[in-house]
């Protein structure tokens, strides 16, 4: 699935990511967080995660998914692998075709989270750097992602992706990966089609109408016979 998530942070959630992601800020290379396949073409710098910035900003990009409903309709998160932010600029500028670890294991809580599905929240606005554009591979060819600031992408964690070259400015992102509680992509899938048709019937004939009623008790009930909580 891909999803573009439009506005999930507003416009001073995005100022304030940015004051807090100044040149003065805590960035180390980005290979510390590497894999030994993503070590060799991976250059850009992250945020070093035990920073007074990185807790503030990570509870910044929380909130915003708790109220996202589209995320939550979309992905059924159980768990999130807390937020990191990363910075292409300068010299450290790309991060080759690669494929995420599976299961990945947070700094900030300890826990292990199975990536099943990944995000991008585009914090820099697009025309301020060139390149740095996200590439996901797909069977019908590749996705170019390059999304105004505040919007994010939800992709599934299983595909090969690369961020290509800025060459002028910074592209600075924040990035995270949502272990769901429906591990299936395909009855995830489903159950997204089946709660955003539900919401054009609710619109259409009102809360109360037992056709309603009951298809809200069949998607309820897909999620639980699917769901792991
Ligand atoms: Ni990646």
């Amino acid at each position: 699935m891909f999803l573009h998530l439009k506005n999930l942070l507003s416009a001073e959630e995005v100022a304030q990511a940015r004051a807090l992601l100044s040149a003065d800020a805590p960035w180390v290379d980005g290979r510390t967080s590497a894999g030994a396949q993503a070590l060799a073409h991976k250059r850009n710098e992250q945020l070093a995660q035990g920073s007074e910035q990185a807790g503030t900003l990570r509870a910044l990009v929380l909130a915003a998914l708790q109220r996202d409903a589209l995320f939550f309709s979309a992905a059924l998160p159980r768990k999130i692998f807390n937020p990191l932010f990363n910075r292409y600029s300068g010299a450290t500028n790309f991060y080759g075709a690669h494929i995420d670890g599976a299961v990945l294991r947070s700094q900030a809580t300890g826990e292990w989270v199975r990536s099943d599905l990944s995000c991008t929240v585009f914090l820099s606005d697009p025309e301020d750097y060139d390149g740095g554009e996200l590439l996901i591979a797909q069977p019908a060819g590749e996705q170019r992602v390059k999304l105004p600031a505040g919007d994010a992408i939800l992709y599934p964690g299983s595909t090969v992706h690369q961020v290509t070259p800025v060459s002028r400015g910074a592209r600075i992102a924040s990035f995270f990966w949502v272990q769901s509680m429906v591990r299936s992509t395909e009855q995830r899938e489903l159950l997204f089609t089946m709660d955003m048709d539900l919401l054009r019937l609710r619109q259409q004939l009102g809360e109360a109408d037992p056709a309603v009623v009951g298809l809200t008790g069949t998607y309820h009930n897909l999620l639980r016979m699917w769901a792991d909580a």
